[in-house]
């Protein structure tokens, strides 16, 4: 991954383009940065970011775009000629509203804009009544350790708990060889918008209704999309039996922590060979600790998997987070 200290144009360039993908507009603009933005590091830029393919067909937030390229011109009109298509680019973006609260983001995989993975999304934590139609930091660290430790999920069937928007199962199918990946979740509006995000990742792959189950197939790879509620496991059908259980961020609400636990104790009863992996942001220690305590009184052991820095994908550093891998006693 590139450094900020790394001294050549070239990086220059890419640390904005890493800054504009990633979203941020925290960034700090010194004199030596806006030396080096002269018309080819500016058209380099537009390039790479709203010039391109990926951007015109799948926009990104108008009110981002148009901060970030705000902030970039106000600091090139005082030293360089800007380049028009700042200006037009600057337009269109605030005229850009996005549709129904959603707008795109593309998560770069090793800093490639090549290699992204797009999500339909909103900028909101709570939406009609869930959180799951934005990507969470967890879904992101689950994602980075994943593609670190791609053996775990190859030729596996796994399912994801609580999928939101999609990003973690979306990636571990996409880079790490998964036989199946079967993502769930609750929330209507959350499973359309998984679905639209699995059309995009995967245009290639032919939809298939099944049951009460959305597949996405072909020859090499098999995605799936289904309503799992924590609170009615009676409901889930017989033949789900995954080899690899996975969740992101679904530690956050007391009431449902023993609802998720049952759920992870039927999939462990049907698979005494189960490896679960729940990644959280630990926001409240009660909370999570709760969780734990549950776990133990479920007959659940847990281990907790270091996560000291991100290698794929950029995810939060400074957050309190946690990777636990939890299995059955029972083994
Ligand atoms: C904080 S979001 C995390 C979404 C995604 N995993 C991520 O990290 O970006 C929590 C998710 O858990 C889902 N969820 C909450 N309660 C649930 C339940 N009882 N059954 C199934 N899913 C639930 C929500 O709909 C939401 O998508």
């Amino acid at each position: 991954m590139t450094t900020e200290s790394e001294p050549c144009q070239e990086s220059s360039v890419k640390k904005f383009i890493k800054y504009f993908y990633q979203g941020n507009l925290n960034f700090s603009l010194l004199p030596e940065d806006v030396e080096k933005m002269d018309w080819n590091w500016q058209q380099e830029f537009l390039d790479a970011t709203v010039n391109s393919k990926l951007l015109k067909e799948y926009p990104i937030s108008g009110k981002f775009a148009s901060l970030f390229l705000k902030k970039i011109i106000q600091h090139l009109e005082r030293n360089q000629e800007v380049h028009d298509e700042f200006y037009e680019h600057l337009c269109t973006s605030m005229n850009n509203v996005d549709k129904d609260g959603f707008s795109y983001r593309h998560y770069l995989i090793d800093n490639d804009i090549n290699n992204a993975i797009t999500i339909k999304e909103t900028k909101n934590m709570v939406v009609n009544g869930t959180t799951g139609l934005k990507t969470w930091e967890a879904a992101l660290m689950l994602s980075d350790w994943a593609l670190c430790n791609k053996n775990i999920f190859s030729n596996k069937n796994v399912l994801e708990l609580g999928s939101g928007v999609g990003f973690t199962g979306i990636s571990i199918s996409k880079y790490c060889n998964a036989k199946s990946m079967m993502l769930t979740d609750c929330h209507d509006d959350v499973l359309k918008t998984i679905s639209d995000n699995i059309h995009i990742n995967f245009p290639q792959l032919q939809k298939e209704e099944e049951n009460n189950i959305t597949w996405f197939k072909d020859q090499d790879k098999s995605l799936g999309i289904m309503p799992l509620d924590w609170n009615a496991i009676d409901d889930l059908p017989e033949d789900l039996v995954p080899d690899v259980l996975i969740g992101a961020d679904i530690v956050y609400d007391p009431s449902i922590l023993q609802p998720l636990a049952n759920v992870i104790q039927t999939f462990c009863l049907r698979n005494k060979k189960l490896e679960v992996y729940i990644a959280s942001v630990i926001r409240n220690e009660d909370t999570f600790n709760g969780f734990l305590k549950t776990l133990g009184e479920m007959d659940l052991h847990y281990e907790t998997i270091e996560l000291p820095k991100c290698v794929h994908i950029e995810w939060n550093q400074s957050i309190n987070r946690s990777l636990l891998k939890i299995y059955s006693k029972l083994k």
